[in-house]
């Protein structure tokens, strides 16, 4: 949630800023800035909107300068508007500052600030910490520039409540920038006599791929030439490792794809084969998950499995829930992340938790997380991001290898986290009840779902022409049982938040029982009701909307036309195992979405009002 770039070296900052900003907008597109220190001054840049009004603005005054911090926003505080935009200066207008996170005691510092005379210009939290570190900086005693800066900031942080990732600049003190974070996060780009501060790698990978990812309580002073990493806590040692980042500028590029978001769905084929890669044993019939750091033993005693996320991966680990149960009889629980914290559920000393999450900085899930290892219970990360906060602070765990997404609206991190939830099954499965032919027949079906997919995403044009005809409907109901609940509610959660159509998932038996009252001429449902044992339940469900002349889009199986009779629009999916059938039912819907979403003229990757990244509670 919002995007932080800084650059520090000897090419001009601003093209550089104003590109690394372009690719970390998913993390937030309500207004954007930069401020650039030239000969002793500050100048800043800020415009409400997507950063293209930004650029506008930025190339109008062309303006000169080799050190610069800027910001891409999702508001927390105050409405998106220039005034409000990043980067916000002190009293003094000599320290500029980004910030991501909240700051949760920004009313009582304001005031105390106000009282000394301080005035403000925007609603944010974050002028309030420009404010507090600036003034520090001026009564400070230290005589060292760089040491007062870093001082100031470091005593500023100290007073502050909340969450944070910043990058810092003083005019007095040119050629450093001061970046820290807690619970927000932030990487350095080492470059040659140049260095970067980014929110995520995506902003400075062209340019470089040696990086440092900073711990909560890490601060960075840079310089063009040196890098100096300490701890805001004077308990904590910072812990420093440089890392070289194993994808490329062109990853996260939308080639010749419209939107991130299709090409996202394209790649399914590719991103759940990278998801299996190395992970099948054919021998022994089962799955090698070497990254649990669990030995056998300690498996084969799990007795309890939780699994906790936030939206598409919470639907994920709906599915994960299905998985384990059936294939191996270990009673598991979800829960959303954002209450898992607020509860007390009960666990054994054998209970296992997972937390899934594609960019691994859900601030909701990393509590989760923490709140799990405060009770002593074993916490594996199930997870895209290598280098996130929850991929580090988890005891273990999978990642899933899909490769940077970019599109808000999570899709090939659905299907590859489903892939590694069935892995988990199998592994589980054949240490307890599940047989070496029922393992390996698994294993054959799994291979064989990139290929199905592909034959999905050739139907693109079909599915095009039935989102058309129903993409000014004022709401959508989405049905599935069993195993494809959760694709239903997945369905429901692309369709609202592309397209903005009111939509809502549910077990299709749910309908009679309150929902079937939405049902009329112009509210589609789209039942998801594959070939398997629930099958005739379903066309039970789509008569009784059928009856009360609500229209009916059918996901099924190849070959079952009974549907064609009853509903107003098929979709085919390739037969496969039952249990297998959400890393395909969900293709179509996702399509569905999307093409919905550009019928409506929405905009399919940036959705408004949300971010890819939610760090903030
Ligand atoms: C999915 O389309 C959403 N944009 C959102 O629900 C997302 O899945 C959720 O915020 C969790 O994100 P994470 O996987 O990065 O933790």
């Amino acid at each position: 949630m919002c995007g932080i770039v800084g650059y520090i070296g000897k090419r001009q900052a601003s093209p550089l800023l104003l590109d690394g900003l372009r690719r970390l907008e998913y993390r937030g597109y309500d207004s954007a800035g930069i401020a650039l220190l030239t000969d002793g001054k500050i100048n800043v840049f800020r415009k409400a909107g997507r950063i293209e009004n930004l650029r506008k603005a930025v190339s109008e005054a062309n303006p000169l300068g080799d050190i610069g911090i800027s910001h891409t926003r999702w508001a927390t505080h105050g409405a998106p508007t220039d005034e409000n935009a990043h980067p916000h200066l002190d009293q003094s207008g000599k320290l500029s500052l980004v910030h991501n996170g909240v700051i949760e005691n920004y009313q009582s510092l304001k005031d105390a600030l106000k009282a000394a005379g301080h005035v403000f210009h925007s609603e944010t939290d974050t002028e309030v910490l420009a404010h507090l570190a600036g003034t520090i900086y001026d009564e400070s005693d230290v005589s060292d520039p760089k040491q007062r800066l870093v001082a100031s900031v470091q005593k500023a942080l100290a007073r502050v409540k909340g969450t944070f990732g910043v990058a810092v600049m003083h005019a007095d003190v040119p050629g450093v920038i001061v970046g820290a974070r807690l619970g927000s996060p932030l990487v350095v780009g080492l470059g040659k006599d140049e260095q970067f501060l980014a929110s995520d790698v995506a902003a400075i990978v062209a340019h470089t791929r040696d990086v440092i990812y900073l711990n909560d309580y890490d601060l960075v002073t840079l310089t063009r030439n040196s890098y100096e990493v300490s701890s805001l806590d004077t308990t904590r040692t910072a812990n420093v490792q440089v890392s070289r980042v194993d994808f490329t500028e062109e990853d996260s590029e939308k080639g010749a794809f419209e939107h991130f978001m299709l090409k996202e769905i394209y790649e399914q084929p590719q991103s759940i084969r990278n998801a299996l890669r190395g992970r099948l044993n054919r021998d022994e019939a089962t799955a090698i998950l070497g990254g649990l750091n669990m030995s056998s033993m300690e498996l084969r005693q799990i007795d309890r499995i939780i699994f906790s996320g936030c939206g598409t991966a919470y639907h994920a680990a709906m599915v994960g829930e299905y998985l384990i149960e059936a294939l191996a009889r270990i009673p598991t629980e979800i829960e959303f992340a954002s209450e898992f914290r607020y509860r007390n559920v009960p666990t054994t000393k054998s209970t296992l938790q997972f937390v899934v999450s594609q960019s691994g900085e859900t601030i909701d899930t990393l509590a989760a997380l923490r709140e799990a290892k405060r009770k002593g219970l074993r916490c594996l990360g199930i997870v895209n991001n290598v280098a996130s906060t929850i991929a580090r602070e988890s005891d273990g765990g999978v990642y899933i290898h899909a490769g940077p997404e970019i599109g808000v609206a999570a899709t090939k991190t659905f299907t590859s986290q489903v892939a590694i939830m069935t892995l988990l099954s199998l592994l589980f499965g054949r240490m307890h009840h599940l047989s070496s032919t029922d393992g390996l027949e698994l294993i054959d079906e799994l291979e064989a779902i990139p290929e199905k997919i592909e034959a999905i995403l050739k139907q693109a044009p079909l599915i095009k022409e039935i989102a058309q005809k129903y993409a000014h409907a004022e709401g959508m109901l989405f049905m599935g049982r069993q195993i494809n609940f959760p694709v239903a509610m997945e369905g429901a959660l692309k369709m609202k938040e592309i397209s903005y159509i009111y939509a809502s998932g549910h077990p299709s038996a749910e309908l009679k029982h309150g929902i079937i009252a939405l049902v009329k001429p112009d509210l589609p449902s789209v039942f998801i009701a594959p070939d398997d044992a629930v099958f005739d339940k379903n066309v039970s469900n789509i008569e009784e909307v059928r009856a009360r002349k609500g229209p009916v889009i059918a996901v099924t199986t190849e070959g079952c036309h009974e549907l064609e009779r009853i509903t107003d629009d098929v979709i085919y999916i390739p037969r496969c195992k039952s249990i297998l059938s959400p890393l395909l039912t969900v293709v179509p819907l996702q399509l569905l979405s999307y093409y919905v979403a550009l019928a409506r003229g929405c905009d399919v990757d940036k959705p408004r009002n949300l971010a890819k990244s939610v760090t903030v509670e």
